[in-house]
């Protein structure tokens, strides 16, 4: 098997970018070709022995500068899977504390030639920022609240390994879209590959210049979803207190068994996580056996994030 999963990355084209900043600037084919690679990691990952030698010898700087449970843990396993050393730097710690800058820290970390870099920042464009300072590839793990390019990957193969194909899909993103990085990498990806795709959420939660068709209303936009994604209140983002009841906000825009009955019925709940039962999701359909993909969204996770890596080694 170890055998099997290093052949994955060899002999194939050579993947176009240098970095993965965002789905902007992927084409359909770049995508097709992450969840086609990402596929064949969901399978592998099933057996044991898990771990390959594909990036043997190559070291991953995985810099989170906000919180993260699953992105983080999921590209450490996948770059360890893939028989990487990877290393965890966190602003705890470090000397941004003393007051060292955000700019000082990365030129640091570059003069020790790591071979990629993992950045999550609460500032829109770290990563772009961070690709003009590395000379190895630059991997978005979330940018304020612009883009979170392997999220919407994984989320795609969720669906992708579910309906067999993401084109014709109406897909409903619920919650609160203005501050999520999540909704805008989803839209631009799941549109890219033929999908429909639309917001549901409280006019406040609407950003300002929406990428796809907006509704305020669920009965509206529920109606013939194929698939629910639906979002926490990022609250850490929030410029002003928005002050919801939260008994208000679940009542109208918490996905609960009474608010799919109206999408189709094989419809499908996705959630990027972190989950808040009871405000934008109730337990039930969180932990639903059928309806619920949020358990393969994280399994997908960490192979979306080894085909990632993959497809960016043959960039060297
Ligand atoms: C999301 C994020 O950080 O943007 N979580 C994740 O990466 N799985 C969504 C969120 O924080 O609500």
């Amino acid at each position: 098997m170890g055998a099997e999963v290093k052949k994955i990355g060899i002999g194939q084209a050579p993947f176009p970018h240098h970095h993965l900043l965002g789905i902007e600037h992927l084409s359909p084919d770049n995508i097709e070709m992450i969840l086609s690679l990402a596929d064949r990691y969901v399978t592998q990952n099933r057996h044991s022995p898990r771990k390959s030698d594909r990036l043997k010898g190559s070291q991953i700087v995985n810099l989170f500068f906000e919180p993260s449970t699953r992105t983080r843990l999921s590209f450490e396993m996948a770059g360890k899977r893939l028989g990487a050393d990877v290393i965890n730097f966190g602003a705890e710690g470090s000397s941004l504390q003393k007051g060292e800058s955000f700019i000082d820290t990365l030129l640091t970390i570059n003069a020790m030639r790591p071979d990629f870099v993992v950045i999550r920042s609460k500032e829109i464009d770290s990563a772009k920022t961070a690709s003009t300072i590395f000379d190895c590839p630059v991997l978005n793990a979330g940018d304020g609240a612009n883009e979170h390019p392997t999220q919407a990957l994984l989320d795609a193969l969720a669906l992708k390994r579910h309906f067999k194909t993401l084109a014709g899909l109406k897909i409903v993103i619920t919650g609160d879209i203005k501050h999520s990085r999540v909704a805008r990498s989803n839209a631009l990806l799941l549109t890219k590959m033929g999908a429909h795709v639309v917001f549901c959420a409280p006019t406040e939660l609407l950003p300002d210049n929406c990428i796809c068709p907006t509704k305020t209303n669920w009965q509206e936009a529920f109606q013939n979803a194929d698939a629910i994604m639906t979002l926490r209140l990022q609250k850490e983002r929030f410029e002003t207190d928005l002050s919801f009841d939260m008994n208000d906000y679940f009542e109208n825009y918490g996905l609960t068994a009474d608010k799919l009955a109206i999408a189709k019925k094989e419809c499908v709940v996705l959630h990027p996580g972190p989950m808040n039962h009871g405000i934008e999701i109730a337990a039930d359909m969180a932990d639903h056996t059928e309806k619920s993909l949020i358990l393969k969204q994280v399994e997908c996770g960490v192979a979306v994030r080894m085909a990632c890596l993959d497809l960016l080694a043959t960039a060297f």
